[in-house]
């Protein structure tokens, strides 16, 4: 299958230019002016734009937590991820008591419905020397990135040497640790506290989990990459002290990347203490104004690199089945903590509402040029992670996963428009202008307007190379 898209403007993260793009079977085969080949399908993209598809480099599907499941799958949040643009996802996986090999089979086989391209991240939750020995062979397995938190105590935390030797042993075999930087000691002091005083509504799930401690362990994380001599991804960046140390760091040659999300520039702490607050919980949380400006400043001065959603959505209400794909559908969600903030399943949607969003409140509102737009969201999650140039490029020999995206296309987003597999969204009643129209994964055709072409089981795995440290 040949199709020619014809008189588009070429969006890249570094250049923008009119011109034609030609696909041939799953790749982009050329990119030039006047193409006069005969396709079978040919799309003239006057006036549109044409970009890669996104790439998400966080997401949660299907992740068990506290009593309940993120209440996207492999099928069901690709399908939401493709009508918003994005084209990749790469998702966390669990580690089992069993060890590596088989949390990464039991991933493999929730993936079998992918409907976009995937790959996967470890969660390095315990550590010993054991588990230490057998981390290189996730290599194998095509899962070069781990994933450590310096938060959730007992559960997922790793403690400062485990997380040392993690970097070392990442930087011996090409990997990238990725870290989750909050002070979990602090938090659950706090945690305590707030419920010794009876302290049961949403609001207190941010004000058990500061600023500070996302700011400090940042640092710290930086500090240690530096000393064990490897590069290290800070995931959800949240907090205007996380801008500043990561320049800081950066500054002084450490090798420290920072990704943030969207929820993390649009939204505060006076969603969470809404009625309806527990929509917004996620960890870390929001914060402030003055938090989402200088977030906002580190994407507009190439301080941060990325941005991803970590989509991990849950139902507001868990009881009251939703509509999907005509069949009635109920997960246990937010209402699972109505007496107690500590129960709130944590996490938001996000993973279709991130490029439409962030185009009219990032690109039109004057935050990110076209081009940073390409590159935080698409072209540098691509490079880190070692998809680069298969994903995120526009040129010949890429995968043929593009965005024909009608800059000119007003919407009032929310719900109805949402794929995600939940009773909300963040974003309702947002008035959009810009929207994807087409959307391609490798040559196919998989989102027409609002008609779904692809297919459970259409995404494919991603064997990652080494990724670059930008
Ligand atoms: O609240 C969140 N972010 N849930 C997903 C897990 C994580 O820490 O990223
Ligand atoms: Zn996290
Ligand atoms: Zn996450």
């Amino acid at each position: 299958m040949k199709t020619l898209i014809k008189n588009g403007t070429l969006i890249t993260a570094s250049e923008t230019f009119r011109a034609d793009l030609l696909i041939e079977g799953e790749k982009i085969t050329r990119v030039g002016f006047n193409l006069t080949e005969s396709p079978d399908l040919q799309i003239d993209a006057t006036g549109k734009l044409i970009m890669p598809g996104g790439v998400d480099p966080h997401v949660h599907l299907d992740l068990p937590m506290f009593d309940t499941v993120s209440s996207d799958d492999h099928y069901s949040g690709h399908k939401a991820a493709a009508f918003g643009g994005t084209t990749t996802a790469l998702d966390f996986v669990v580690l089992e008591d069993e060890g590596f090999e088989p949390s990464v089979e039991l991933w493999m086989k929730k993936a079998e419905k992918a409907a976009i391209d995937y790959s996967f991240h470890m969660n390095l939750t315990r550590f010993d020397d054991d588990l230490a020995q057998s981390i290189p062979s996730l290599m194998k397995m095509g899962v070069q990135t781990l994933k450590v938190f310096t938060a959730y105590n007992g559960r997922l935390r790793l403690d400062d040497g485990g997380i040392f030797r993690a970097l070392q042993i990442a930087r011996d075999n090409g990997m990238l640790v990725m870290a989750h930087c909050e002070n979990g000691d602090v938090i659950e002091r706090l945690t305590e506290q707030a419920r010794a005083e009876g302290r049961s509504s949403p609001i207190w799930h941010a004000l058990t989990r500061p600023a500070w401690g996302a700011v400090e362990s940042s640092l710290r994380m930086a500090a240690m990459a530096e000393q064990a001599d490897a590069p290290v991804y800070i995931v959800h960046m949240n907090a205007a002290g996380e801008v500043d140390m990561l320049r800081y760091a950066r500054e002084r040659g450490v090798k420290v990347m920072g990704e943030t999300c969207p929820q993390y520039l649009f939204f505060t702490l006076d969603h969470i203490a809404r009625p309806d607050g527990a929509k917004w919980i996620c960890s870390p949380p929001m914060r402030t104004e003055a938090d989402n400006a200088r977030l906002w400043e580190g994407l507009s001065q190439n301080i941060l690199q990325t941005i991803g959603t970590d989509h991990c959505p849950f139902f507001y209400d868990g009881t009251r089945p939703i509509l999907y794909e005509g069949e009635e559908i109920a997960i246990p969600g937010k209402e699972l903590g109505r007496d107690d903030f500590t129960k709130i399943p944590n996490g938001i949607p996000g993973i279709q509402d991130r490029l439409p969003v962030l185009w009219t409140y990032g690109v039109n509102a004057g935050y990110l040029t076209p081009n940073q737009f390409v590159a935080y969201t698409s072209s540098n999650p691509a490079k880190i992670f070692g998809l680069y140039p298969r994903k995120g490029a526009l040129i010949a020999g890429a995968d043929a996963d593009v965005v024909i995206w009608d800059p000119e296309k007003r919407v009032k987003y929310g719900k109805a428009h949402s794929h995600q597999r939940t009773d909300y969204n963040v974003y309702e009643d947002w008035e959009l202008k810009g929207y994807p129209e087409k959307v391609f994964l490798r040559g196919k055709l998989i989102v027409d307007g609002d008609q779904w072409k692809g297919a459970r089981g259409g995404g494919e795995f991603l064997k990652r190379g080494v990724g670059e440290v930008l």
